[in-house]
């Protein structure tokens, strides 16, 4: 099994700029730095109110970005026509709304079937590959291979919030549960939202675990150790954890 791949997910820089509407923090900076110092990918979220990340920078990414390039989108027109257009490596389909903080659960993919069939047949056909970021429930994953998407990435954001309480055996069983679920139906597995140094570890037990998605905790610790040190810390997190499985 080859290693688990970090992809940095940037848009917080962009959130920074956003802030003076200038051009600085760069994105495309932090990308370059991230890749030199370990991230085996970059990850943004182009939103429909483009409140971080703007399509020019989803455009310079593509030149720019050495390793995965993987775009979180929404299904709407708008962007499903900018994406096709960027051709990342990889799409991961999300649920988006306008008030919230940031993505606040997994898509619903019983209600979207048809429109993430659609989805889906069109990014193959322009060789992207496709991932659904999903709650990890048995009915989310089997109707995620249904719709023939490559990937799910299973949000963690619920088993985060209940790291070190009580809740945290039953919300990593259930991460645990669904990525075998997954594999078995022949998913590939991400996973992502919340992860940090210590809340990560017991994830990378997942079963067929592929890429892990971590933006926030990044970005906010490298205000204080610098986005190098910080990227490298999680890598050395997953290569001992992988140490120590082989
Ligand atoms: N994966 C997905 C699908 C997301 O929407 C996000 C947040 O943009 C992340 C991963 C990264 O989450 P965080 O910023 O909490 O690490």
């Amino acid at each position: 099994m080859g290693d688990i791949l970090l992809c940095v997910n940037i848009d917080h820089i962009a959130t920074v700029r956003q802030a003076r509407g200038g051009k600085e923090p760069d994105p495309l900076h932090g990308a370059v730095l991230c890749e030199q110092h370990g991230a085996d990918g970059i990850t943004v979220h182009l939103r429909e109110d483009r409140r971080h990340i703007q399509d020019r920078d989803v455009r310079m990414l593509k030149e720019v970005v050495r390793g995965k390039y993987n775009l979180e989108m929404a299904l709407s027109d708008e962007i499903v026509k900018i994406a096709l257009e960027v051709a990342p490596h990889q799409v991961t389909l999300v649920p988006e709304k306008r008030q919230e903080l940031t993505t606040e659960g997994g898509l619903n993919v019983k209600g979207n079937f048809d429109s993430i069939v659609r989805a889906v047949s069109l990014f193959h056909d322009r060789g992207i590959l496709v991932s659904l970021f999903i709650e990890p429930e048995h009915e989310a994953v089997e109707l995620s291979k249904k719709t023939g998407a490559d990937f799910i990435e299973l949000h963690t954001g619920v088993y985060c919030n209940a790291f070190g309480t009580p809740r945290e055996k039953r919300e990593l069983d259930r991460l645990l549960t669904s990525a075998r679920a997954a594999v078995e139906t022949g998913l590939r597995v991400n996973a992502g939202h919340g992860l940090n140094a210590e809340n990560l570890v017991p994830v990378l037990d997942a079963e067929g675990l592929e890429e892990l998605n971590i933006g926030h905790s990044i970005v906010s610790r490298s205000i204080f150790k610098g986005l190098p040190g910080t990227v490298r810390e999680l890598k050395e997190v997953i290569w001992r954890h992988a140490g120590r499985k082989n």
